[in-house]
């Protein structure tokens, strides 16, 4: 094992697309940001340093940081933001995890622009369980605001208004040729006749969930959020905000040029969008003129497509690679994600969005709940979240007003160590409907069950896959619909949970696990290093 450094300067930088320069906040002035490269059971450091006027954060998605929630980085979760003119260095270690993950800020909305790639290679020696690619290339997918993302913010979350959609997709930070001054904003990547290419796919868009495909290519998925799956071959992925997805391509087409292109499945019946991203698939040889073909998206309201897809995803399970799925289960927790509204006096209507679980919407507390657990500090959570909802009712029924009631509060739940855990997550029409692709820091999870309409405890726990249900970190709850997951809680810490669209994550919807320490010398929170931001 080596010992990776990076250095994250926060920096200010105009940047330009669709004709229009603006300043945005970069990490080292690249936009999208560095790729970590790792191999699994490195130590890796990574000195951030602002140099903005903006407080800053950042969250290495998916990796476990196990009893290192020092390093996980959700601001007021684990650590304070570091402020302009400060540093702090991230460090840990990559234990057990190979794959793809990636990084981002986790404060407000300022992943918008930062975020990039982490690649962790198998230890060495170790091959991958699939055919070995000739070359692997990082496939960012991503939004982009004419606007300032401060204040798109500001009508999200402090007007209480659904706040503009973004102006267009991107692919590595590059809208494409369907939108104009592409010219120098379109990601091309050329191929050899007869090579196979390893995509890694990531949705850090803000708020879509994306369809991706390449016209006249299928992909073979064979790992997402960094666990190996069972390959299967597919015209199109669906990948939510949050997920990474890896797939094969090989190029065994008509030397051409190909599109690859993005764009949004949208199930909430409100949404219009069709702000579709493109990039170039370009064989080697083949001039910049001829024109390409485009793929065949699945159409965006397509959730026959998004069920099917999400159906084929399984572990590998293989005995090198087994799905540890906990079979019997300690805790049993069913979280209903719910809208409603709050009278707001300074809103335009009077009233604000809230986003709740439970009924809670989480209020963000001024000091990290990593710290006020491990310094035991009083006053700033309440351990008391309800593991059930208040009343239970037919969630996907009718909307009953008598369940738009929405109190605020920082409260978590408290587990016990090595505990395992089942998480119900229902999602209601109680206001609006729509999918919430929930994350989990500091755990992968094994996604047992999902189904529409309400869960039945009666009936549906029968029909959990608990052979080789897939294993990540973030996980589709489907509109309308409920999905089941398991972990063993076996990380001691904070931990954070919330919906990956930053919309409703900015409306509350969120909550965090407090996992206590094992009676173990080495199952306690590690202390927390040195210049840990001050709150
Ligand atoms: Cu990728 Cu809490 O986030």
């Amino acid at each position: 094992a080596a010992i990776k450094k990076y250095q994250f300067d926060i920096q200010v930088k105009n940047v330009s697309r669709l004709c229009h320069a603006k300043p945005i906040v970069t990490v080292n002035g690249r936009f999208p940001g560095p790729t970590i490269y790792v191999r699994e059971g490195d130590r890796v450091l990574v000195n951030v340093t602002n140099h903005a006027q903006y407080n800053m954060s950042i969250h290495w998605h998916g990796l476990k940081q196990y009893r290192n929630g020092w390093a996980d980085g959700p601001a007021y979760i684990t650590q304070c933001p570091i402020q302009t003119g400060s540093s702090y260095t991230y460090d840990f270690n990559v234990t057990g995890q190979r794959g793809t993950l990636w990084w981002h800020a986790h404060i407000l909305w300022l992943r918008a622009t930062v975020y990039g790639a982490i690649v962790i290679m198998p230890k060495q020696g170790t091959p991958f369980p699939f055919p070995q690619p000739n070359r692997e290339v990082e496939i960012l997918l991503g939004e982009w605001w004419h606007s300032d993302v401060e204040e798109v913010v500001k009508e999200g979350t402090n007007m209480g208004l659904p706040p503009n959609m973004s102006d267009a997709h991107t692919i590595n930070g590059k809208p494409g040729p369907l939108f104009p001054c592409a010219e120098k904003h379109t990601f091309v990547m050329e191929v050899e006749l007869g090579k196979t290419y390893l995509l890694r796919i990531i949705n850090s868009a803000l708020n879509d969930e994306l369809f991706f495909a390449i016209a006249g290519h299928n992909m073979t998925v064979v790992e997402v959020d960094a666990v190996y799956t069972k390959p299967f071959t597919t015209s199109a992925i669906l990948i939510a905000p949050g997920q990474t997805t890896n797939v094969l391509v090989q190029a065994n087409q008509i030397p051409g040029r190909y599109f690859m292109a993005t764009r949004p499945f949208m199930d909430a019946p409100l949404s219009i969008d069709n702000r579709t991203a493109t990039a170039i698939l370009q064989y080697k040889g083949i001039p910049n003129t001829v024109l390409p073909t485009l793929p065949q998206l699945p159409l965006s309201n397509d959730t026959q497509f998004a069920l099917s897809y999400n159906k084929k995803l399984r572990s590998l399970n293989s005995p090198k690679y087994p799905a540890n799925v906990p079979l019997k289960v300690d805790r049993n927790l069913f979280y209903t994600i719910g809208f409603g509204k709050n009278s707001c006096p300074t809103c335009l209507n009077g009233t604000k969005l809230l986003a709740s679980l439970n009924n809670i919407s989480f209020a963000m507390p001024q000091t990290a709940l990593l710290q006020a657990h491990f310094f035991n500090i009083k006053g700033v959570y309440r351990a008391d979240f309800p593991d059930k909802p208040p009343t239970p009712f037919n969630y996907t029924g009718a909307p009953l007003k008598a369940n738009l009631g929405t109190a605020t509060g920082t409260r978590v739940s408290k587990i016990a160590f090595n505990s395992t855990v089942e998480l119900v997550l229902q999602d209601t029409n109680l206001l609006t409907v729509e999918s919430h692709p929930f994350h989990l820091h500091g755990y992968n999870f094994f996604v047992v069950g999902t189904g529409i309409g309400n869960f039945d405890p009666a009936k549906d726990p029968a029909k959990y896959n608990l052979v080789d249900p897939m294993e990540r970190n973030t996980v589709g709850v489907p509109t309308g619909g409920w999905t089941a997951i398991r972990f063993k809680a076996d990380n001691p810490g904070v931990w954070f949970m919330h919906c990956h669209l930053e919309l409703h994550t900015g409306w509350g919807l969120k909550t965090a696990f407090v996992v206590e320490d094992g009676p173990g010398q080495d199952q306690s929170v590690l202390p927390p290093p040195k210049d840990l931001p001050p709150c």
